[in-house]
């Protein structure tokens, strides 16, 4: 037999194992090998596997509470540089009926203002995020 018989009667051999192979497989076992990797999760629904998946994007879901320690604590929490004080709601309401209500402050805590950096640092706070946080501090 000269080479090119060997290279093709090995190949036959080949598809002839792997036939057999694919007959044996169960259903079960294809469907385990067609089964997708992943899995599309909706936001505040049950997911297997994974429980409640976090609404906000980045990890969990973020209380007022976390995004103002995180976040706005560091200025509004003693006042630095003027800042409005967490619990100061007459300094607070001073501010918001100047500029229509908190809806008005919180334009201006999302494009920053003086030494009041834009979002308050957070730049991955949803709208929401931030006006939830400015009504706890505000008591508003
Ligand atoms: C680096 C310090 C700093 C951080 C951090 C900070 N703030 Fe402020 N913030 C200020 C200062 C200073 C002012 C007052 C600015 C002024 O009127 O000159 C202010 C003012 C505000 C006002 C009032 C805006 C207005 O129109 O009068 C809001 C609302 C506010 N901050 C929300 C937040 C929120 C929400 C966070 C956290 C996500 C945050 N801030 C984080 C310093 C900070």
């Amino acid at each position: 037999m000269n080479l090119i018989k060997k290279l093709l009667a090995a190949q036959a051999a080949v598809l002839a194992l792997w036939a057999v192979g694919a007959q044996a497989a169960t259903d079960e076992a294809i469907a385990e090998r067609l089964k997708p990797v992943g899995k599309v999760c909706i936001a505040g629904q049950e997911c297997e596997g994974v429980g409640a998946v976090a609404a906000a994007a980045g990890g969990g879901a973020r209380s007022a509470d976390d995004i103002i320690a995180k976040h706005c604590n560091a200025c509004h929490g003693s006042g630095v540089l003027g800042a409005p004080k967490v619990g100061d709601t007459a300094a607070w309401k001073a501010r918001a009926d100047a500029k229509g209500g908190i809806d008005g402050i919180l334009a201006t805590a999302i494009s920053g203002i003086n030494a009041m950096p834009p979002k308050g640092t957070c730049g991955d706070c949803s709208d929401d995020e931030l006006k939830g946080a400015i009504a706890k501090m505000s008591g508003l």
